[in-house]
C-alpha cells in the first residue's frame, strides 16, 4: 500500500541505499537507520537527489537497544524491517571475530526484540552465499547444504540465519525472508550512489574501478590455476538495482503471505563470469585498458558458485533487468564521480 513505513538498517550503505531508492518508487515510506559507521551522511542527500524526497534517518547504532526501542515505538505501524547492518568484510572478521559476532548478531537480536515489542511482523534479511562455503556443485540452490563457515564473517550469517529461523517458529505471526546475495556489483544508474569501500578494497569491483582510475597502480588476479574456463573463480555478478529491487519484492511477499514462515531465496543472475571475462568485459564496455596481472590463489576462495535463482523468480515475481556490461559501465561511472 502506498506510503507505508519500511525500516531500513544500514540503509545508508551499498545495498541499503539502493534499496531506500527503490521502496521510495515502489510508494513506501522508508525510513533509514544507520550510524554511518561504513557509509556517509551525504549518502542521504544523494538519495534524496534520486528520489526528490529528503529520507527520514536516525543515526542510531543497532547495538543500543534503548536507542532503538526508543525510535521504533514510533513507527509501530511500519510493514516490516529490513535489516543490513553488519560488518561485511571477511579478511577483517578473522582479524576481530569478538567486533563481527558482537555487532552482527547483537543488532539482530536487538532488532528482534524490537519488531516483537511493538508488534512488527516482517522481516527481511540481508544474508550470502557465503553460508554454502565449499560447494559440491558449482550452482547451488536453497536446498545445497549450509557448510561449515571458515570465517566468523560467514558464521555470523549462518548462526543470525538460524536465529531468525527460530524466532520465526517460535512466534506465529512472525515472517521472514533470508536473502543469500551473490556477488553485488554496479551502482545507480544516475551515478549519485554506490559503493564506498573503505581503505583498500577487498572485492573485486571496486578494486577494479579504483585501478582503473589510477588510485591503485594494479589489480592481481587471485589465481589462474583452478579447475575453470579459463583458471579464474567463477563467480554470479549482479546489479545493485537489481538485488535492491529484490528486498522490495520479499517485502510484499511476506505482505501478502496469510502464512507466516521463514523463507530463503538466492539472489544472483544464474549466470557464472570468470575474473578475467569481468575484466575484458569491463575494458570492452568502458573503452580502457585495465592494468593487472595474475598472482597466486588468494586462500578461503571457492573455484567457482552462482547461484539458482528461480525459487526468487517464481515466488517473488522478480528478474533481473540490467546486464552484466550495465553494471561495469555504471561502477565506472560511480568511481569517476567520486
Ligand atoms: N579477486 C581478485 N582480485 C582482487 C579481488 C578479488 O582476483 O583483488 C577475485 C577473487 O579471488 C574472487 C572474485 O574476484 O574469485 C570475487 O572476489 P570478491 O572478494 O569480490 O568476492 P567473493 O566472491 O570472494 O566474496 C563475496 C562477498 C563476501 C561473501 C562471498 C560469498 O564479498 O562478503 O561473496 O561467497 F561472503
Amino acid at each position: 500500500m502506498q506510503g507505508e513505513i519500511v525500516l531500513v538498517t544500514g540503509g545508508a550503505g551499498y545495498i541499503g541505499s539502493h534499496t531506500v531508492v527503490e521502496l521510495f518508487n515502489a510508494g513506501y515510506t522508508p525510513v533509514i537507520i544507520d550510524d554511518f559507521r561504513n557509509s556517509q551522511p551525504w549518502v542521504i542527500d544523494r538519495i534524496a537527489k534520486i528520489t526528490k524526497v529528503a529520507p527520514i534517518f536516525h543515526a542510531i547504532d543497532c547495538q543500543d537497544q534503548t536507542a532503538v526501542f526508543e525510535m521504533v515505538k514510533n513507527y509501530k505501524n511500519a510493514l516490516g524491517l529490513i535489516h543490513f547492518a553488519a560488518d561485511k568484510a571477511v579478511g577483517e572478521s578473522v582479524q576481530k571475530p569478538v567486533q563481527y559476532y558482537q555487532n552482527n548478531i547483537g543488532s539482530l537480536c536487538t532488532v528482534l526484540n524490537a519488531l516483537k515489542e511493538f508488534g512488527i511482523n516482517n522481516l527481511v534479511f540481508s544474508s550470502s552465499c557465503t553460508v554454502y562455503g565449499e560447494t559440491d556443485t558449482p550452482v547451488v540452490t536453497e536446498q545445497s547444504p549450509v557448510k561449515k563457515a571458515t570465517s566468523p564473517y560467514g558464521d555470523t550469517k549462518i548462526t543470525c540465519e538460524k536465529l531468525i529461523q527460530f524466532n520465526a517458529e517460535a512466534l506465529q505471526y512472525f515472517g521472514a525472508t533470508l536473502l543469500r546475495y551473490f556477488n553485488p556489483i554496479g551502482a545507480h544508474p544516475s551515478g549519485l550512489i554506490g559503493e564506498l569501500p573503505q581503505g583498500v578494497p577487498n572485492n573485486l569491483m571496486p578494486y577494479i574501478t579504483q585501478t582503473a582510475k589510477g588510485i591503485r597502480e594494479k589489480l592481481t588476479v587471485f589465481g589462474d590455476d583452478y579447475n575453470t574456463k579459463d583458471g579464474t573463480n567463477i563467480r554470479d555478478y549482479i546489479h545493485v538495482v537489481d538485488l535492491a529491487k529484490a528486498h522490495v519484492k520479499a517485502l510484499q511477499y511476506l505482505d501478502d503471505s496469510a502464512e507466516k514462515k521463514c523463507s530463503i531465496f538466492n539472489l544472483g543472475t544464474g549466470k557464472g563470469t570468470s575474473v578475467l571475462e569481468l575484466i575484458i568485459a569491463f575494458e570492452n564496455i568502458n573503452q580502457l585498458k585495465l592494468n593487472y596481472e595474475i598472482g597466486p590463489r588468494r586462500i578461503g576462495d571457492v573455484a567457482q558458485i552462482y547461484a539458482n535463482a528461480e525459487k526468487a523468480k517464481e515466488a517473488l515475481d522478480w528478474a533481473c533487468e540490467f546486464t552484466l556490461e550495465d553494471a561495469l559501465k555504471h561502477s565506472w561511472n560511480w568511481e569517476k564521480g567520486i
